[in-house]
């Protein structure tokens, strides 16, 4: 891996302002973050955990009668945790009076499931807009102002919009508040169990429709200088800001001071309506790459991140004094048609204004995106950057993604939205999920040391070739064909189903694994649908022997046996197949 000193400074400034834990969290157990490498774990019970988890739809847990037959799903599927949305609005139905019975609830079957809660704070906003707010709060408009957007006849919905403005104390009070109570109890009911690994707070934030506030008090604002604490971040991290933020500032000459628009150029006219989306399925990489590069009125989308990271720092801030574990928020991503600021919650923790949230939001720990798009490890990268930890709270079940982001992007938890849902939880994502929940103690090992990654492969993909260690693997697609007659290493291999699974054709396998190097000719590999081979990359002896193949698993984080691999399994010695969703210890030896 490429360590040049510009970036590793980067990387430890980052690391120092991302994780701070105290001695009191490490000696309690409670749940927190810690760097190894450049990897970032999270430890609960002084012990690193990965979360295979899943989301619920946002209103499951408004009623625990009809959890009951959601708990039996989660656990058939291998989950060790679960992400449930707790309601501002049943929390705290009238202002200072709290109902925890929910929570209570939760925290109780959870427990009784063997399975760990990430819990999400409905609190002001969800996708943008307000709707998770008590009635005391959505009915009170003097109190608590709503954000406007748009002027003049030509923008399609112009005024105030259900949108709770960032702008307004009473609002923020009133969020922080409330947040508050809930992690005085959660402390109180779960401090000494650790149930409660993380917290979400709020869910994807932005301004939706425009590309920010044109209430009286924003228009003031936006007017005014850029707040010293920003322009003070950004100085003082100037050499390492994401580039897309660093290219906007430098294009108006790196201003010390100034208005929003004097120092990161024009935001978008009011009266201008953002320009009508086409639709995803017609546009391609070329596009996507575009919509990623090119900021639109980014003193606008600067503005809006400010304002936002600002308010939910004090929410978390607040949240925290009563109970420190790591907390995150999660983006709304910009399709990869959607340029213009307000097709995209504006403001939110994207990528390209990481560093305005870093400096605006210090308690927020993790920046996370709601991954549903299919450059799936492209976006991975981008929130890996300046040292966030990648934390996946919403995407597909899609097993190689969660290999992936595991493998390559050491994220923290995977977790796909609406696990509740009406359809079946894919078997191979349980099959993932039981197979990693086992590999886990040698990948938290290995996190952050360079000595593991990840690959997949789709059917037709020419093979691929990953320097780690002494060798070079070539992995080549097979799928999930049970039995590969021999041939030429790095050949493709088409993969018609073979025995029992010819009954029940399933979709082609999209192959994934995670490849980790533990001595000179040792590896790990588990995921699967592929073979590999391997090609010294050190002097010496240039055939290689599969010395040793063991097909097993950890168990209390020691390596089981459960089948050794050599005869026709590895047709005499020449072919190594990693089946689909298994994991194979393999010892290699060299001669002439
Ligand atoms: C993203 C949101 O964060 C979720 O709460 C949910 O609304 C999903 N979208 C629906 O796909």
């Amino acid at each position: 891996m490429r360590m040049d000193g510009i970036f590793l400074a980067g990387l430890m400034l980052s690391a120092s302002c991302l994780v701070s834990t105290s001695m009191a969290q490490s000696e309690s157990g409670t749940p927190h973050l810690k760097k190894q490498g450049n990897a970032t774990q999270l430890i609960v019970d002084r012990k690193p955990m990965l979360l295979f988890s899943g989301e619920l739809s946002n209103n499951a847990a408004t009623a625990l009668e009809p959890m009951e037959a959601i708990w039996p799903k989660l656990v058939a599927a291998n989950l060790n945790a679960v992400l449930v949305g707790v309601s501002w609005a049943q929390f705290e139905p009238e202002e200072g009076k709290f109902d925890y019975t929910l929570v209570d609830g939760v925290i109780a079957k959870a427990r009784e499931n063997h399975m760990h809660l990430v819990l999400i704070w409905f609190g002001c906003w969800k996708n943008g807009t307000s709707s998770f707010p008590p009635y005391w709060v959505k009915k009170d408009y003097v109190r608590f102002p709503r954000i406007q957007i748009g002027e003049g006849k030509t923008v399609s919905i112009s005024g105030p919009v259900e949108l709770l403005s960032t702008l307004s104390d009473a609002t923020r009070d009133a969020d922080a508040k409330a947040f508050a109570a809930l992690m005085h109890h959660i402390k109180e009911v779960d401090g000494a169990k650790h149930t409660v690994v993380m917290m979400q707070v709020e869910n994807e934030v932005g301004v939706l429709r425009d590309s920010r506030d044109r209430s009286p008090a924003a228009n003031r604002a936006f007017s005014g200088p850029v707040p010293t604490e920003l322009m003070t971040y950004l100085e003082a991290h100037k050499d390492n800001l994401i580039p897309e933020l660093r290219d906007v500032w430098a294009a108006n000459g790196f201003k010390k001071s100034g208005t929003w628009e004097e120092v990161f150029g024009p935001g978008k006219p009011a009266t201008l309506e953002i320009p009508v989306q086409t639709t995803i399925s017609v546009l391609g990489p070329l596009e996507h790459e575009n919509s990623w590069q090119q900021l639109h009125w980014a003193s606008d989308e600067f503005f809006m991140a400010w304002n936002y990271a600002h308010f939910l720092e004090k929410v978390a801030k607040a949240g925290k004094a009563e109970y420190d574990i790591p907390m995150y928020v999660n983006a709304w991503l910009q399709q990869p048609n959607h340029a213009w600021p307000g097709t995209y919650p504006c403001g939110g923790p994207l990528p390209q204004v990481h560093d305005i949230w870093r400096a605006g939001a210090p308690d927020i720990d993790i920046l996370a995106p709601d991954l549903y798009l299919q450059y799936f490890d492209d976006v991975a990268a981008r929130f890996e950057r300046n040292g966030n930890p990648l934390f996946i709270p919403e995407t597909s079940t899609n097993a190689a993604n969660l290999l992936m982001a595991v493998g390559k992007f050491n994220t923290i938890g995977f977790s796909p939205f609406g696990i509740d849902g009406n359809r079946p939880i894919p078997a191979d994502l349980a099959a993932a999920y039981s197979l990693l929940d086992r590999f886990s103690p040698l990948i938290l090992a290995h996190q952050g040391k360079g000595t593991m990654t990840a690959v997949r492969l789709n059917q037709g993909d020419p093979p691929l070739d990953v320097k780690l260690g002494n060798y070079t693997l070539t992995l080549t697609y097979t799928g999930r064909a049970t039995h590969i007659a021999p041939q030429p290493k790095g050949q493709t291999v088409a993969s018609p189903p073979m025995g029992p699974a010819a009954a029940t054709p399933e979709p082609p396998l999209e192959a994934a694994a995670i490849l980790i190097n533990t001595g000179p000719d040792e590896y790990y590999f588990a995921g699967g649908g592929m073979r590999i081979d391997f090609t010294p990359n050190t002097p010496g002896p240039q055939n290689v022997g599969l010395g040793d193949v063991q097909e097993g698993n950890f168990a209390d984080g020691k390596w089981k046996e459960t089948r050794q691999i050599e005869g026709d399994d590895d047709a005499q010695g020449e072919i190594l197949i990693l089946h689909p969703y298994s994991a194979l210890r393999v010892k290699l030896y060299r001669f002439p």
